[in-house]
């Protein structure tokens, strides 16, 4: 939510800070802004996105070798010129951008305003920068002193970055619970929400973490904590290529990264999985193989398209590995009071590895004494750095806001994961552990024969695009598929659509279908097989449109669809990896035809940074 950008050195600011926040924009896209410093203080700030902000400066002095940039997602205050950032303190002198929520803004703007300050924008970022100025004037002090003492008051979080006109040679910046990456270059700093600004400029950078401050100027970069003690910054090796963060030809990121997947899983796979031997290396997860062996509980936390694959692997485990699995949205386990035993082993699942709401839950399940393990992609992320131990993805950056790359990758771990500790444990014959480690090899191939489908899919997409309404049927290890084709559906088209378990249907939802109603059935070869051809069965006897994903030679389920999709033979527990991509190329090819920025779908952002 809201990306960052900053930059200060010896190059023009502004076009270093554009394009970064044009690589930023999948984290909020309502309204963008820039801040440069060259003699004066100059902020131009715009509505919409980055591209408007770019036409409104045409003709203005955009010079300045010191700026910030903010990319917005709103929270507090809507979408607008004024509630854009960067914020201006009353003197006029200090911009401030930032990433995060102020929780106890209220009172601190309360106070503010009966000392007579004023307020051009609805933000809580204005009233914590506003706080720092009045600190500063009383303590008569730096601005990095009174950012010190302003954060100490601070409920919330932030990745702020700073400016002061009187002080043009450096940015201030600071972060808690929001994301913040330092990238080092000669006699020049660059500074980010993530490293994909950075990239093409150094692949030496430092995450600095959470209640630190770091004080950049073109030269030196020093880190503290707010009790003011100096801190060594840990500078990491970018381990990114600029290819892999632009379209490579495709029209929409969402499409590229469908696409992407043959590679991506076997990214993941590569290096860990011997299918021959039947040898699964993942020396992240190694340390604790015990305590996940005798787990008595494995609780699987993550939101949206991460929660379906917790869904996903939630049969994986209990299946192969005899361990129940309970699945929670993040949000509700963080303020549910959960119970949680020393020794349970929690799964924290997250693409941006910067969702607060899972965030936060993994906090208070390791403040009760749980393992947390983290499944995530983006290397060196908060998540990251707050589990015991995990395993990453390797799916490179997920662009598109719709996850679609990153959740077979997760899945591609979680088996494995699950395989190996079913293995350990003893809870799955040989024979199956060796089928079931070919046939997840094997995925990435299979995954290409399914993208073939990519213009019959096409076609379904402007054949169907004008319903009002979509529900989504899939049983076991298909019924997460199903909910994740409904979520991907709403995202990118705006589509109402519902993911159910099949056999559910007849509890309620049946009650929606007419002939009007596309009904997607996931309907791969598997245990349940026979029991989803006769929920067809039932659909079609109320004249609903079946859109059906089968397996190649099934010949029942095409005499019951209006239209089918066609994919591979698999085992079901490595299934969903297949029958996902075709509900990712409907809903993607139903938004373009609708023509929305399926890349930047409204009122969402990619990194959710807010709970
Ligand atoms: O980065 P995370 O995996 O933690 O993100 C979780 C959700 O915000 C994310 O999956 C979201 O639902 C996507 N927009 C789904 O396409």
């Amino acid at each position: 939510m809201c990306g960052i950008v900053g930059y200060i050195g010896s190059r023009e600011a502004y076009p270093v800070i554009i394009k970064g926040l044009k690589r930023l924009e999948y984290r909020g896209y309502d309204s963008a802004g820039i801040a440069l410093l060259n003699g004066g203080l100059k902020v131009y700030k715009k509505k919409d996105k980055v591209a408007d902000l770019e036409e409104s400066v045409i003709g203005k002095d955009i010079s300045g070798t010191t700026g910030i940039g903010h990319t917005r997602w709103a929270t507090h205050g809507e979408p607008s010129d004024r509630n854009a950032h960067p914020h201006v303190s009353n003197s006029g002198n200090i911009a401030m951008i930032h990433n995060g929520i102020i929780e106890n803004y209220a009172s601190i703007k309360n106070e503010l305003i009966k000392k007579g300050y004023t307020f051009s924008s609805d933000t809580d970022t204005e009233v914590l920068l506003n706080f720092i100025e009045d600190i500063k004037k009383n303590n008569e002090g730096t601005l990095e002193e009174a950012l010190r003492i302003a954060l100490k008051r601070v409920v919330g979080a932030y990745c702020i970055l700073l400016i002061d006109k009187n002080n043009p040679d450096t940015i201030i910046a600071a972060r808690k619970g929001s994301p913040l990456v330092i990238g080092i270059g000669k006699n020049e700093h660059f500074l980010a929400s993530d490293a994909s600004p950075i990239i093409e400029y150094t692949k030496e950078v430092v995450y600095v973490n959470d209640y630190e401050i770091a004080i950049v100027h073109a030269d030196e970069l020093i880190l503290k904590n707010l009790g003011n003690e100096k801190q060594t910054p840990f500078i990491t090796k970018l381990d990114m290529e600029l290819s892999a963060i632009e379209k490579g030809g495709y029209e929409h990121f969402m499409l590229k990264e469908i696409f992407e997947q043959p590679q991506t899983i076997y990214d993941c796979l590569r290096g860990r999985m011997n299918a021959e031997t039947g040898v699964i290396t993942m020396s992240g997860i190694q340390q604790y193989e015990q305590q996940i062996m005798n787990a008595g509980r494995i609780i699987i936390i993550a939101c949206g398209t991460s929660w379906h694959a917790g869904l996903v692997a939630e049969y994986v485990f209990e299946e192969l590995c005899r361990i129940p699995v309970e699945v929670e949205y993040a949000s509700e386990f963080r303020y549910r009071n959960p119970v949680v035993n020393k020794g349970d082993v929690v799964i924290a699942i997250s693409q941006s590895g910067e969702t607060a709401d899972t965030l936060v839950a993994i906090e208070t399940a390791k403040e009760q004494g749980a393992i947390i393990l983290g499944i995530l992609n983006v290397v060196g992320s908060s998540i990251a750095r707050k589990s015991h131990a995990g395993a990453y993805t390797h799916a490179g950056p997920e662009i598109g806001v719709a996850s679609t790359k990153a959740f077979t990758a997760q899945l591609a771990v979680l088996i494995m994961v699950a395989l190996k500790i079913a293995h350990a444990k003893n809870t799955i014959n040989k024979e199956r552990y060796l089928l079931l480690c070919k046939e997840l090899m094997e995925i990435p191939d299979k995954v290409a024969i399914v993208l073939l489908q990519n213009n019959n899919i096409k076609a379904l997409a402007s054949k169907y695009k004008d319903a009002y309404d979509f529900l989504y049927l899939g049983r076991g290890y298909n019924f997460p598929v199903a909910l994740e084709g409904a979520l991907k559906l709403k995202e990118i088209s705006y589509i109402h659509a519902e993911g159910y378990p099949a056999a559910e249907m007849k509890h309620g939802p049946i009650a929606l279908v007419d002939e009007k109603l596309p009904v997607v059935f996931v309907a791969t070869k598997d245990s349940y097989h026979q029991k989803i051809i006769s929920n067809m069965q039932e659909i079609k006897a109320r004249k609903g449109k079946v859109i059906s994903i089968i397996t190649e030679g099934d010949t029942v389920s095409p005499t019951l669809s209006d239209d089918i999709i066609i994919i591979p033979p698999a085992d079901e527990i490595v299934a969903p990896m297949l029958s996902v991509i075709p509900l990712q190329l409907l809903a993607y090819y139903i938004g373009v035809a609708k023509d929305y920025d399926v890349d930047k779908p409204r009122n969402l952002a990619k990194s959710v940074t807010v709970e």
